[in-house]
This record gives structure tokens, C-alpha cells and sequence, in this order.
């Protein structure tokens, strides 16, 4: 018996929904779940309060198996990661990446909505493991091939890098890969993601490239402001902020290798909401602002793009979910979080860009940059059995750091493990603090404003 004719209509409507629906573009935001904390809500509160943020998309560092069950069944898109340590044995291992694709991905999916498998986290930037660069492209191939095996051909594989995957930035049009990358690893990189339809992925964070040419670059123009002076880059292209000439870098970089239209996720950005005294910009106030303008930008209908690829939708995920209390390095590394580990925002956010900035509640005011002397000293809260070895740790870097505390020296007196180790931190931040050396030594050691010294015990300042 034939179809009636209304009935074909109404089926073919029905298929094209379903095919639209299967390629439409999803314009959410996403979250970055990173996890470095030990007071971190557990895995259920997490979701819950993704879920109430209304994120779309959320990216995780590892496949956590108890993260991905509580994700099932909420329609979040997720992305998942090889773990760097792992990239050896996928790359060289079929059954390997086969296995790890069954046990990680398969296991959890359709009810968890893996969108993304992500092959390391920034391993180019990681020059003491340069073996595992030649091992990401080769190790991307054999998971792409193990979930064809699962028939998960939809799933996309890439892996983040960050900026410092280019040689240079700027201009944006002068962007180009390192040169100890750019052929061996970047262009058989753009062949794979190009020809599987994936995307590059960048972590990207205007904060770093502001707060290191302050002076140089408005504050305003780093965090979607109103700003007083656009760039012309030589190619004629205008920028009105920091984000679209990193990203336009980007884009001349793969250009440069023969690979236009790859497409960007920003896999991660955001601002510090806090930081260590002497470091610029880090506050509530910028965080707010970059990040609610960021979400509003990348959800725009039409979508922006960037000048350089106008009108294209960029995933966009916002690190991070908490602030994280067990990273290292200095104290913005800790405060990137749009919640507090209880849960609480550190700010209003709406990630579904609706609010403009008048609608938010005012802010407090940013505090004003601190620009007098510091000191390194022993935290008020630090654990006292870990001192001994961070003193052994700051008394074997740099030159006399502790002679001064040695029996008979001006600073031997106290002579307790306290007293000890503020004299060992301090001398140790002054003598690095211009080349990357931190106030930090695991949370053990804080920056203050007032000089610690004593009549006879002089602490350095340099
Ligand atoms: C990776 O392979 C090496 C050598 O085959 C093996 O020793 C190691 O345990 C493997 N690592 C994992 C995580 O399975
Ligand atoms: C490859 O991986 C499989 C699955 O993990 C393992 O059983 C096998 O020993 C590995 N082969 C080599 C040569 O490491
Ligand atoms: C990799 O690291 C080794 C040891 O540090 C170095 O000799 C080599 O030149 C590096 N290779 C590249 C491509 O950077
Ligand atoms: C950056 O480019 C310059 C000019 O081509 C080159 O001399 C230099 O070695 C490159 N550096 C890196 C890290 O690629
Ligand atoms: C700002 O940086 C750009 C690029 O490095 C440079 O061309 C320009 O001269 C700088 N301007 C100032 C005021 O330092
Ligand atoms: C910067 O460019 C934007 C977009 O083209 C334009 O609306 C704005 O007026 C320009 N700002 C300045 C200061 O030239
Ligand atoms: C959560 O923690 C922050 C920072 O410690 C604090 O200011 C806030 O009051 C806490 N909120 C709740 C509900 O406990
Ligand atoms: C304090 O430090 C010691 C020595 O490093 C360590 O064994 C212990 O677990 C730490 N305690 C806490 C509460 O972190
Ligand atoms: C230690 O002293 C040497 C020689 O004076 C100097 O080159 C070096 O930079 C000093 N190291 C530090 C960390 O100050």
C-alpha cells in the first residue's frame, strides 16, 4: 500500500529534523572540571553544580570513571583525555588504544555524551618529554582508528596546546609554529585533524599575554572593554581584542603550513580571580568582567569569529570549575575558579550570555595594585613536618641563600624550624623571584608586606 502523500511530507520533515538536529551547531559554553584540590566537592555535587550553571560542555583531565557515570543522562556534552603518560603505549599499541577507547569511552557511552577524546594536555610545552612529541600524532591515529573500530566515528580526537606552540604571535598575521615542531609534528598534526574534521584546540589566555606587557597593552583590551586604540595589523585586519589576535596567530600558523580552515575549540581560558600580592591584575573585578564578556562574545548570534574568519561559532571552555588549592607555581595558578570549593560563586555568571554587564550585581572594586617591597615567609597555616625538607630544598639552590642561619650566624637565633625555613623561603624567592622561582614550596610559604627582619637578623631584599 503506498504512503499517503501528507504522511511522505511529514516523514521527510521528521528525517531533515533529525539530520539538522545531528549537525547543528550546539551553542553552549563549557567548563573545565579540573580537579587538583584536596576540599573539592565530591563528583555528584560537581555535576550537580555544572548542571545549575547551565553548561554544556564540560572537559575533564582523565577519564574518572566516577565523574563520567554522574554525568550520564544529563545531555553534556564531555570531553575526556589520554593521559600524557599514556600517549607512549596508545601510540605504539593498537590494542592498547583499543582497550583504552572500550574501557573509557564505549563503556560510559551513549547515556554519557562523549563528544571529544583529547590525546595529552599541552605536551608540546613540555621540553623535558620531547620523546612523547613525536608520539601525540601516532597516538591521535590509533585512537581515531580504535573508536572507527566502535563505530564511533562522530567522536573527535585532538589535543590542547598552548600559545607557546608558536614561534611567534605578533602580528597576528606573522603567526607561525616553532620551528622545532612545525613540520615534524604540526603538519602531519593539520593532516589528521583536517582530513577527520576534528579541530584545534588552544589554550588560550589573554591574561598571561596582558599581565607580561602591561604597559603596553590596555587592560581594556585584554578583557573586552571599551578601549580607546584598536590594531591594524599589516594585513589590514582591525582588532578589538587581545583574544581574536591570539586566535588570528593561530590561524596564520596553520595557514602558513597549508591548512586554512581547521577549525578552533578554545579548550581552555579565563582570568585569576586572585593572586600573589605583587601580581598584576588578579582580582574579582577583571575575572567578572573577562569571563561574563568571553561567554557573551563566543554566543553571539551570528556568531563573531575572529577578523581573520569572521561568522564561525568557537566551543569555548571557561577554565575553571574551582579553584584548585594543590596547584603549584605562583598564586594565580590556585584562584582561576568560577566557584569556591564549597560551591559558591566567586562571582555571577551566567554562561548562557544573556545578562549583559548592567544587569549583574555591582562588583567590589578592584583593590589596588600592590607595588612596595615583599618578603617570602612560613604560612601562618603551613604543616610543620613538611618544613625540614623544604628548607633542605631552598638552602641547596642559589649562592650563600643560607648562611645566615647556620649556629653562630645572625639569623641562627631562633633556632626553631619556623623561624628557619621564612629565612631559607625568603632568601630563596629574592634571589629567583625575576627568573620564575615562587613564594609557594607546596603552601608552606606566603608573601608579606612587612619586613620580617630583626635588629640583628637581616632578611635580603633584592
Ligand atoms: C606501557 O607499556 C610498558 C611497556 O610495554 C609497560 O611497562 C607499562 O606498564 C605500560 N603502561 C601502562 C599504563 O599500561
Ligand atoms: C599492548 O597492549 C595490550 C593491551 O593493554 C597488552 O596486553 C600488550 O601486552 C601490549 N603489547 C606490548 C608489546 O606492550
Ligand atoms: C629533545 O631534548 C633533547 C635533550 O634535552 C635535545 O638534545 C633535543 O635537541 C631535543 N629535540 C628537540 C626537537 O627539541
Ligand atoms: C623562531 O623564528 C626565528 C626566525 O625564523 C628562528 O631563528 C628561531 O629559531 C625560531 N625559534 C623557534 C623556537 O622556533
Ligand atoms: C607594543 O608592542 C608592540 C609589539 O611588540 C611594539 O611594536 C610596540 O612598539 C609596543 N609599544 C610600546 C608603547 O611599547
Ligand atoms: C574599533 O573597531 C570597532 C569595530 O570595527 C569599532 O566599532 C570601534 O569604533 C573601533 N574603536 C576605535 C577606538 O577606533
Ligand atoms: C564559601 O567559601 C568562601 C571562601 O572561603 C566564603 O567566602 C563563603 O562565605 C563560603 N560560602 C558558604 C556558603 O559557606
Ligand atoms: C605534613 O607533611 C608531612 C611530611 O611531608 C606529611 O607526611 C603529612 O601528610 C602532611 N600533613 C598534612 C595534613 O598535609
Ligand atoms: C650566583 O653567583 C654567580 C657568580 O657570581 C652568578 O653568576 C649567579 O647568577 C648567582 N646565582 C644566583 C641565583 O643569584
Amino acid at each position: 500500500m503506498p504512503i499517503p502523500a501528507p504522511k511522505v511530507f511529514w516523514l521527510l520533515l521528521a528525517i531533515l529534523g533529525v539530520i539538522i538536529h545531528a549537525y547543528a551547531e550546539d551553542y553552549t559554553i563549557g567548563v573545565d572540571y579540573g580537579q587538583l584540590g584536596d576540599n573539592l566537592p565530591s563528583t555528584q555535587e560537581a555535576i550537580h553544580l555544572i548542571q545549575r550553571m547551565k553548561a554544556g560542555r564540560v572537559k575533564i583531565y582523565d577519564t574518572n570513571p566516577e565523574i563520567l557515570k554522574a554525568l550520564s543522562h544529563t545531555g553534556i556534552k564531555v570531553s575526556v583525555m589520554v593521559k600524557n603518560e599514556d600517549i607512549a603505549n596508545v601510540s605504539s599499541n593498537q590494542s592498547f588504544a583499543n582497550k583504552w577507547v572500550k574501557n573509557n569511552v564505549v563503556y560510559f557511552y551513549p547515556a554519557t555524551r562523549i563528544n571529544i577524546i583529547l590525546v595529552g594536555n599541552e605536551i608540546l610545552s613540555d621540553y623535558s618529554n620531547n620523546q612523547t612529541w613525536y608520539q601525540l600524532v601516532p597516538a591521535m591515529l590509533r585512537i581515531r582508528r580504535a573508536l572507527l573500530r566502535y563505530k564511533l566515528h562522530h567522536i573527535k580526537v585532538g589535543t590542547p596546546l598552548a600559545m607557546d606552540v608558536l614561534n611567534t604571535s605578533f602580528p597576528p598575521s606573522s603567526g607561525i609554529f616553532r620551528d622545532d615542531v612545525a613540520e615534524t609534528v604540526m603538519k602531519p598534526m593539520l593532516e589528521f585533524l583536517s582530513r577527520t574534521r576534528s579541530y584545534f584546540f588552544i589554550d588560550v589566555y589573554p591574561y598571561f599575554a596582558w599581565s607580561s606587557d602591561s604597559n603596553n597593552i590596555s587592560l581594556e583590551y585584554a578583557n573586552f572593554g571599551d578601549h580607546d586604540k584598536n590594531y591594524t595589523d599589516p594585513n589590514g585586519l582591525v582588532y578589538t581584542n587581545l583574544l581574536d589576535q591570539q586566535l588570528d596567530a593561530v590561524i596564520a600558523a596553520m595557514s602558513k603550513l597549508g591548512y586554512e580552515d581547521i577549525r578552533l575549540v578554545i579548550a581552555e581560558t579565563g582570568w585569576p580571580n586572585a593572586g600573589d600580592l605583587n601580581q598584576l591584575g588578579a582580582n574579582i573585578f577583571n575575572a567578572a568582567h573577562y569571563n561574563r564578556r568571553i561567554i557573551r562574545r563566543m554566543l553571539a548570534d551570528p556568531p563573531l569569529g575572529t577578523p581573520r574568519r569572521p561568522n564561525q561559532f568557537i566551543p569555548t571552555y571557561i577554565f575553571s570549575l574551582f579553584n584548585e588549592n594543590q596547584k603549584t607555581g605562583l598564586g594565580t595558578e590556585r584562584h582561576w575558579g568560577l566557584l569556591y570549593p564549597n560551591g559558591s560563586r566567586l562571582y555571577e555568571i551566567d554562561l548562557t550570555g544573556e545578562l549583559q554587564d548592567s544587569e549583574y550585581k555591582p562588583l567590589p572594586p578592584p583593590p589596588p595594585p600592590y607595588k612596595g617591597k615583599l618578603w617570602c615567609v612560613v604560612d601562618a597555616n603551613a604543616n610543620v613536618s613538611a618544613l625540614p625538607s623544604a628548607i633542605t630544598y631552598a638552602c641547596s639552590q642559589g649562592n650563600n641563600t643560607c648562611v645566615a642561619i647556620q649556629p653562630g650566624k645572625p639569623c641562627y637565633q631562633p633556632n626553631t624550624v619556623i623561624d628557619h625555613a621564612s629565612y631559607a623561603f625568603n632568601s630563596y624567592w629574592q634571589q629567583f623571584k625575576n627568573s620564575g622561582g615562587t613564594c609557594y614550596f607546596n603552601g608552606a610559604a606566603t608573601l608579606v608586606t612587612k619586613d620580617p627582619s630583626s635588629k640583628i637578623c637581616r632578611y635580603p631584599f633584592a
